[in-house]
């Protein structure tokens, strides 16, 4: 059970729904994290788009995590909560001028630049401000990540990275660009990957690119592997912690690496999925000619990845029940046929003012809830005020 009777008893008088985050359990997974890369050498850099809550970032930057930006407000962000900034990268198809003048000012670590225009763009306005910008370049190495299409990153239709066939000319217009330094090579194939193969995969393709660099006499000081490695949303207690030691196992055997090579990590949802639950109540049950409904006052407005990706999330009673067991089509109050959280979902028949908790929500949920349908702004509840 995600909580003991104790906080079952204070939870029951809350306004929901509410993202509730074990403080507990994100310690542990930070530590089994960082001690897993500080082994090897390696540097994990959070990435921010998967949870920028407040709590959750102070504890991650506590840690010695650096920070994953894709937008200057993450930038900011990153820098307002402490996050050294020689410890900030910033990626995205798109940035914009005002963005990458955010993050020049701030003189972050490395931009994971994406096009060889963008690169123009930084050279010009690092030269406007009077500073040196370090770039890694993104290479889209055409891997499939076996994973949903729309968190696929690296394959050839995507829209992410510098296609190999350009690299020459990127290498070139580097070569001429007064302001940049290249120290590096970005990777990143998509998200929630559990087949360890894919980064099997990628170790071969990283490998190969970074010796098409050497050959060309450009040293690579930092292989930015990117992230993606998933966690078990069918499982989310016995399997809270993912297994760090067999992902970056996998990148100590099979990246070649010379001795001033530096590796780094983009990992978002690893670090903090399991963390968070998303807690709502029963507000109706109603029996359809072919179904029943459970409709809660949570929707895809705060949580919207079934809605958008049909992720599985696992959908459970905060209290025990040994009522009989229904086949219910968990849905949420938005006019949207899919605001549905999981169809035939077995539970235990349950009633108005019953409280649900929607698991594994601590990545990529608060992040992406929405005002659709005027909806209040997402609450929140940490382990540590129950
Ligand atoms: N680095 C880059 C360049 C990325 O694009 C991403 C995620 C990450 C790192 C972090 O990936 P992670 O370790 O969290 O898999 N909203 C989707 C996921 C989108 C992922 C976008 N990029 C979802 O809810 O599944």
């Amino acid at each position: 059970m995600l909580f003991n009777k104790d906080q079952q008893d204070k939870l029951r008088g809350v306004q929901t729904p509410f993202y509730y985050y074990d403080l507990n359990l994100l310690d542990a997974t930070l530590e089994s994290a960082k001690s897993a890369a500080d082994k090897r050498g390696f540097h994990v850099h959070y990435a921010l788009k998967a949870n920028f809550n407040d709590r959750l970032l102070e504890r991650i930057q506590a840690k010695g995590f650096g920070a994953d930006c894709v937008s200057g407000n993450e930038v900011q962000k990153a820098v307002d909560t402490g996050f050294p900034a020689d410890k900030i990268t910033f990626a995205g198809v798109g940035k914009s001028d005002v963005e990458i003048k955010t993050a020049l000012r701030h003189g972050i670590f490395a931009f994971n630049v994406e096009s060889i225009q963008e690169m123009e763009v930084i050279d010009e306005l690092a030269g406007e401000l009077g500073v040196r910008a370090n770039v890694s370049l993104r290479i889209n190495p055409n891997v499939d990540a076996n994973t949903h299409h729309y968190i696929t990153t690296g394959l050839d239709e995507n829209k992410f990275g510098v296609p190999t066939s350009e690299l020459e000319r990127a290498a070139s217009v580097i070569r001429d660009s007064k302001n940049v330094d290249l120290i590096g090579l970005h990777f990143h194939v998509g998200s929630q990957i559990t087949d360890l193969n894919v980064f099997k995969s990628l170790c071969v393709k990283v490998n190969e690119w970074k010796s098409w660099f050497e050959e060309r006499g450009t040293l690579i000081r930092v292989l930015n592997v990117g992230g993606g490695l998933g966690v078990d949303y069918l499982h989310p207690d016995e399997h809270a912690i993912p297994d760090f030691e067999a992902y970056f196992d996998i990148f100590d055997r099979f990246l070649e690496r010379g001795p001033q090579q530096e590796v780094h990590f983009e990992l978002g949802r690893a670090l903090v999925a399991q963390s968070g639950s998303l807690i709502s109540k029963v507000l109706y049950t109603k029996s359809g000619v072919k179904k029943h409904f459970l409709i809660l006052d949570a929707g895809m407005t705060e949580l919207m990845r079934p809605a958008l990706y049909q992720a599985y999330h696992k959908i459970e009673r905060v209290t025990q029940s040994d009522n009989k067991i229904i086949n219910y089509d968990v849905v949420g109050p938005i006019c949207e046929s899919s605001d549905c959280f999981g169809k035939e979902v077995p539970l235990p028949e349950s009633a108005r003012g019953d409280l649900i908790a929607v698991r594994t929500a601590g990545a990529y949920g608060e992040v992406m809830a929405s005002r659709y349908n005027l909806r209040n702004e997402i609450r929140y509840i940490y382990s540590d005020s129950l």
